[in-house]
């Protein structure tokens, strides 16, 4: 941008640089949902989901998704597994490889088994980065693709040494971040790629040193501030050069316009009860790491 704000050509996103990824997701219903458990700053039992409202704000946000230009595949509920619904935390997912997440908490380790049930009857080879039960790894709650390089988070829910293997796994470099701020506990509440140059970052909520070196990943970062950050602005999805998001600040917004996208607001105020957004609601199918030969 130059000084008075305006954008120059080179601010404006090309199809060249938008992101490869980020056509088919994988939702599930949220038959099942509330919060029955506190297991990050958000969850209050007592402060529970409307079911209704969050059907409706569920089923727009698949409308919302669609309409964009992407697909939506589902996961069938479970009764007694509330947060199944946070489809980011499943795994992560490399070409037809699934590789499944260790929960940090034993609230959600049950998950596992039905997520391995969907990918494996979705003809997906279920690869485990580890056999230890104690590595903790939230899939892409905590883990992105970042011009063919994992940008991973760990602190909270995602143990550290996870990141080498999967780094080994996926032939790729990994940069770490560690998010110390409880209240954004995954890195995909305070991080969101947006095209091969941009991201939404919130570096007020990082350790210091985990940043080091991520300009050269990140050229053009959106920094957020704290309050910013808060409304979970980040934890949006890019579908080519729509951006999903749960909430939009005024100034966030004038910024990915300026860069020419377009804004849909799709509000989840139920899923943020238990501490979730767009993202968090999604998980990416159509993505690879290293280039295969
Ligand atoms: N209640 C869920 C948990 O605490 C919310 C998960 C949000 N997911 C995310 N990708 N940030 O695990």
């Amino acid at each position: 941008m130059d000084n008075l704000g305006r954008a120059k050509q080179n601010d404006i996103i090309t199809e060249t640089d938008a992101l490869s990824w980020g056509y088919t997701y994988l939702m599930c219903p949220p038959d099942y949902f509330g919060v029955f458990y506190e297991i990050n700053p958000w969850m209050h039992t007592e402060n529970a989901p409307d079911r209704d409202l969050a059907q409706q704000q569920w089923r727009n946000l698949v409308a919302n998704i669609r309409a964009a230009g992407a697909s939506v595949k589902t996961l069938e509920a479970v009764e007694g597994l509330p947060d199944l619904v946070f489809t980011a935390n499943a795994g992560l997912v490399d070409g037809r490889r699934f590789v499944p997440s260790n929960f940090h908490y034993p609230e959600r380790q049950p998950e596992v088994l039905h997520n391995n049930e969907w990918f494996r009857s979705h003809d997906f080879e279920i690869t485990n980065f580890s056999s230890d039960p104690m590595l903790h790894f939230e899939g892409c709650g905590d883990a992105f693709i970042v011009r063919n390089q994992l940008i991973a988070g760990y602190g909270f829910r995602t143990d550290l040494a996870s990141h080498a293997l999967l780094s080994k796994l996926l032939g790729v470099k990994v940069h770490s971040i560690r998010p110390i701020d409880p209240r954004l506990y995954h890195l995909d509440i305070s991080f969101c790629p947006l095209d091969d140059r941009h991201a939404i970052i919130a570096p007020v909520v990082w350790d210091k040193q985990s940043c080091q070196g991520l300009e050269e990943l990140i050229p053009e970062p959106l920094v957020l501030e704290l309050d910013e950050a808060l409304t979970f602005c980040a934890n949006s999805i890019v579908i080519g050069k729509t951006i999903v998001m749960p909430h939009c600040p005024p100034r966030v917004g004038r910024i990915l316009e300026k860069w020419g996208y377009d804004i849909c607001v799709s509000p989840v105020t139920e899923f943020l009860k238990a501490g979730g957004g767009v993202r968090c609601l999604t998980l990416a199918l159509d993505v690879s790491y290293a280039p295969r030969t």
